[in-house]
């Protein structure tokens, strides 16, 4: 089969940031059912940093030389047989796991959500993980019109969608974070609330009806200790961070579920103007190491996309 070569970073042993490398990556042609996609950006996740450090690999193995990066915007390149819908030059948003951080990558067609025009390529780039997680979470957590939820890390890549989709359904929403975002939270539509000794009390000063349901992204124990304390129904408390879920268990863990549909009903809440994306800073493929410090910061603010 015919292939690319491709710039990608990849790394190929466990460490720091700086294992982190440009490398030329063969890049397969299409087959049946998938697409080529030339990438224009790519979205930077907290668990790329343990894939890449090896905090992951129990669950998460490397297989070096090793690439990483799970969503991604480009235009299509190569159409294999059998696909339809998508044609040569469509501009796309995507996911694939592990692989995105990169000149092109292959993937099926129906990891594919078209992009408006007016999008840009970095907003397109960071879209697709951390807002199908948090579309994923609220749909498990059943958040809906009349509802108070609490967003914990309401101002990072999860958060930043969470507040926006549990706004969009009709829920009153308190999201935590530092004093430095609270305006920021504010003009997203949430109550702000500052994390650290004594939440739980400033959360039941803000939310004086109480609090229906809790999305945990910052997998804290005092984030664990608010939900459970203040939320009655255990069904409606959940974390994206797995291993907050496992020192809490009556914490339900959230994973994604990634899909064409609810990618594309995210980029229509987008063209309806009811989804912002927010890009904290922008990276070029050489520079992924320092992306990646970023992200270890624990206090990026919306995204970090990769522009290769
Ligand atoms: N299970 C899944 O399918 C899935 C998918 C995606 C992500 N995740 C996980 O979900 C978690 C969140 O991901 P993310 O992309 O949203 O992370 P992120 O963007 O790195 O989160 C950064 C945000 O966390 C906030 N923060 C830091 N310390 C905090 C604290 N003690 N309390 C409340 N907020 C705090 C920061 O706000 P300040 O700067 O104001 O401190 C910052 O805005 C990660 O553990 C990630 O691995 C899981």
């Amino acid at each position: 089969m015919s292939k690319a070569v491709r710039k990608a970073v990849v790394f190929t042993e466990y460490g720091g940031p700086d294992v982190l490398h440009v490398a030329g990556i063969d890049v397969p042609e299409p087959a049946a059912g998938q697409v080529r996609v030339r990438i224009k950006a790519a979205g930077v996740q907290p668990v790329d940093a343990l894939f890449r450090s090896g905090a992951a690999a129990r669950w998460l193995p490397a297989a070096f030389p090793q690439q990483l990066g799970n969503e991604f915007a480009g235009v299509i390149e190569s159409v294999g047989p059998a696909v339809a819908g998508s044609s040569l030059g469509d501009e796309v948003i995507g996911f694939q796991p592990n692989s995105c951080y990169a000149e092109a990558v292959t993937v099926p067609a129906d990891h594919l959500a078209a992009k408006p025009a007016a999008m840009p390529w970095p907003e397109a780039g960071v879209l697709s993980a951390s807002g199908q997680t948090a579309s994923t979470a609220l749909e498990d957590l059943g958040v809906g019109p009349g509802d108070t939820v609490l967003i914990h890390a309401a101002a990072g890549g999860v958060g930043t969608f969470a507040v926006q989709l549990a706004v969009a359904a009709g829920a009153t929403v308190l999201g935590t974070a530092s004093e430095r975002n609270h305006p920021f939270l504010r003009d997203l539509g949430a109550i702000p609330v500052t994390y650290g000794e004594g939440l739980t009390e400033r959360i039941r000063a803000a939310a004086p009806g109480g609090v229906d349901a809790s999305l945990d992204a910052a997998g804290t124990p005092e984030a664990a200790a608010a939900a459970l304390a203040l939320v009655a129904d255990p069904h409606r408390i959940g974390t994206t961070v797995p291993r907050a879920a496992m020192a809490e268990p009556r914490i339900r863990s959230l994973s994604t579920r990634r899909s064409a549909q609810r990618l594309a009903a995210l980029v229509a809440l987008y063209e309806a103007g009811s989804l912002k994306i927010f890009i904290d800073r922008t990276y070029r493929l050489h520079e992924a190491a320092d992306a990646h410090r970023a992200i270890e910061t624990g206090h990026v603010r919306g995204k970090i996309a990769i522009v290769p």
